[in-house]
């Protein structure tokens, strides 16, 4: 198979197009899609994560993005629930007042537009939406805004605070599993609202982003309202990518 160049754009446009369009029921996924005038053929294999065959040159980024996103936008899950929090070296989300932007690169930045991207909605957590009033648009990349969920069981936001197309959602909302028409649900933070997630069992993959500053303090990325035992922790095996200075960490729950 003679062997192609695309730009990122070009895989991104892939990627979106995987996922809006093309079937991933079977175990092995055939991709032949034309993008931009580019003829791509790969085939993945769900069961081991791994790409088969291809018909693009190595391109480290290209592979990387490739290797990030099939597993998410060929997953066999009728509801899957993805999570990503940048945090400090010494596990930290922001500082203890709240400042949070920015811990990671703008390459990290980028990625997390990715995933808003790929997803039928997005939940953010109530001080965040409070906090930093996020925009939480895909504007740095191809591809749809989601549909904006807060997570905010203690109803601390006010009507005037949040416009009409945002919804507001408690924890038994979530309990009663009022998400199961959408095929990715992303929860972009912060630290209570994944944890709430993680704890109850809800999340299939979470991305962590290790950005190389240390703050110290602040507001924490996990918090487990458990004891836990170092004889019973759970152990990963993540998969980890360069994401400019920052490493991201993705890991299959
Ligand atoms: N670095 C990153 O990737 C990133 C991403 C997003 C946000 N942030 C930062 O994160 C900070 C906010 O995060 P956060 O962890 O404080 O809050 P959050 O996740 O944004 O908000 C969670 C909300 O749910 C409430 N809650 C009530 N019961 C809960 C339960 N059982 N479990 C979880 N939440 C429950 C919390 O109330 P209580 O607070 O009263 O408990 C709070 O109102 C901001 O400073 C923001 O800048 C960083």
């Amino acid at each position: 198979m003679s062997k192609i160049s695309i730009s990122k754009k070009t895989a991104w446009s892939l990627i979106l197009k995987i996922n809006s369009k093309i079937s991933c029921k079977n175990n092995l996924v055939n991709i032949n899609e034309d993008i931009r005038g580019h003829k791509i053929n790969i085939t993945y294999n769900k069961i081991n994560d791994h790409i088969e065959n291809s018909n693009l040159s190595d391109d480290h980024e290209i592979s990387d993005l490739l290797k990030i996103f099939l597993p998410i936008v060929c997953s066999s899950k009728k509801t899957q629930f993805i999570a990503h929090i940048a945090q400090s070296l010494d596990g930290f989300i922001a500082t203890n007042s709240g400042e949070s932007k920015y811990i990671s690169s703008k390459e990290n930045l980028e990625h997390i537009h990715r995933l808003r991207a790929i997803s039928d909605i997005i939940i953010v957590g109530a001080n965040t939406f409070h906090e930093d009033k996020p925009k939480l648009t895909t504007r740095l990349v191809e591809g749809e805004n989601p549909k904006i969920y807060v997570f905010d069981p203690k109803r601390i936001l006010k009507s005037n605070q949040i416009s009409n197309n945002i919804k507001i959602i408690s924890d038994k909302d979530v309990m009663r599993n009022k998400f199961s028409k959408y095929k990715t649900i992303y929860i972009e933070g912060g630290g209570k609202t994944i944890s709430y997630f993680m704890e109850k069992n809800i999340l299939d993959r979470i991305h962590v982003c290790l950005c190389p500053v240390i703050l110290g303090g602040g507001r924490s990325s996990f918090i487990q309202n458990k004891n836990i035992s170092i004889n019973n922790l759970k152990s990963y095996d993540p998969k980890h990518y360069n994401m400019g200075n920052d490493v991201l960490f993705d890991l299959k729950v």
